[in-house]
């Protein structure tokens, strides 16, 4: 049995993540610690169409999941589920096939061992990740940039979350992932236009040859647009002709989007910084903290971290590798809801492909 430091036995959570193309299960404890985190990763069966088959993935879960949840109670050196204190899995956004094996999984588990069981929002687990990663307190400013949403959200606490601007169109993921595709990377597109970008020697040169938009720059909102940025990569792309590109171009272009995108983050987030100081006047040094796949970006990371110094916030990340999706952060948000109190799931809890942030309580 895992004990604390007073020889009290720790609280663990098992918890299940499957709402895209990541079949992942880990097991956290109470004090903060990762005791099991496997993540398979589904991108191999994906890449041929070049992009997530919602289909494909539901399958692949299915094919995985037991091994992977057999696996982290023996990485966890825990060999009975009657020991674990609840399960945590996602129950939406996402896509609903996967979503629903994940679900059926944890139901199965609990149901069958007599754990309370909750229902995790997969962008609460995103949203409460550096709390348990980096110890940040509430109320905290939120950027939560994955493939699906683009959010700058208030973290009241758990349960309570206030939007202060989102996207009009396409997340910056997808804007992201649309990109690498325009200028024939493949996928997973984030990494590989980030690789693509860090290739590029001058930047200046870059955004004077690929001139590109910078959508809602300047707006007296928090709110995003990146489909027109998409398409002005698209132009680019026709006018250069994709088959007639060195590399050094697609890294320039992809180093011009990089920066479009940077510039609009670092905008969005100086509104949001106001309104956030406008709600807590008198807290010091509050944190901007980024979460969800987009936060992987070494740039976007360094642009909030100019922003968060510049207006005298603390800035934070999870470790790149819980910034992707993963277990641990849904394991996590039951750990939260578990230590606080927050009553368990029903059994017959319904999973939905739609759940924004704001409606969980
Ligand atoms: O949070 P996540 O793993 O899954 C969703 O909930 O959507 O985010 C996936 C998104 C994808 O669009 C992927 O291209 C993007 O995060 N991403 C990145 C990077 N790593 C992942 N985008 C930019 N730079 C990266 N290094
Ligand atoms: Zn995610």
């Amino acid at each position: 049995m895992v004990q604390n430091k007073n020889g009290k036995a720790k609280m663990k959570v098992l918890g299940i993540e499957s709402s895209c193309d990541e079949t992942a299960v880990a097991i956290v404890t109470d004090t903060k610690e990762i005791l099991a985190n496997l993540i398979f990763s589904q991108v191999d069966e994906h890449a041929l169409y070049g992009g997530v088959v919602p289909e494909v993935a539901a399958r692949s879960h299915m094919k995985h999941i037991t091994a992977l949840t057999k696996q982290a109670m023996l990485d966890a050196n825990i060999t009975d589920f009657s020991e674990l204190d609840a399960v945590a899995v996602t129950a939406g956004p996402g896509l609903i096939g996967g979503v629903m094996v994940g679900a059926m999984m944890a139901k199965a588990i609990a149901a069958v061992h007599g754990l309370p069981i909750y229902a995790i929002n997969h962008l609460e687990g995103h949203a409460l990740m550096a709390r348990m990663s980096n110890d940040v307190a509430f109320p905290y400013l939120l950027l939560l940039a994955s493939g699906g949403h683009s959010q700058i959200i208030i973290v009241h606490d758990i349960g309570q979350y206030t939007c202060l601007g989102t996207t009009k169109d396409d997340a910056m993921g997808e804007c992201f992932d649309k990109t690498a595709k325009l200028i024939g990377l493949g996928y997973p597109g984030g990494v590989m236009v980030e690789k693509m970008a860090a290739k590029c020697s001058d930047i200046d040169t870059a955004i004077k040859e690929f001139i590109l938009p910078k959508p809602m720059l300047g707006r007296d909102n928090c709110d995003f647009s990146f489909s027109g940025l998409k398409t002005a990569v698209r132009r680019q792309v026709e006018i250069k002709q994709i088959e007639n590109m060195s590399d050094e171009e697609k890294s320039m272009l992809c180093a011009s989007f990089q920066h479009s995108v940077n510039l609009v983050v670092k905008d969005r987030l100086k509104n949001a910084i106001i309104q956030f100081r406008k709600i807590f006047p008198n807290m010091d040094s509050p944190s901007l903290v980024v979460s969800g796949g987009v936060a992987a970006n070494k740039t976007l990371r360094q642009g909030l971290k100019e922003v968060a110094t510049e207006h005298d916030f603390q800035f934070t990340a999870p470790p790149i590798e819980l910034c992707t999706d993963n277990g641990v952060m849904i394991a996590w948000a039951g750990m939260e809801r578990l230590l606080a109190k927050k009553p368990a799931d029903k059994l017959d809890f319904a999973v939905v492909p739609r759940w924004p942030l704001e409606s969980v309580v």
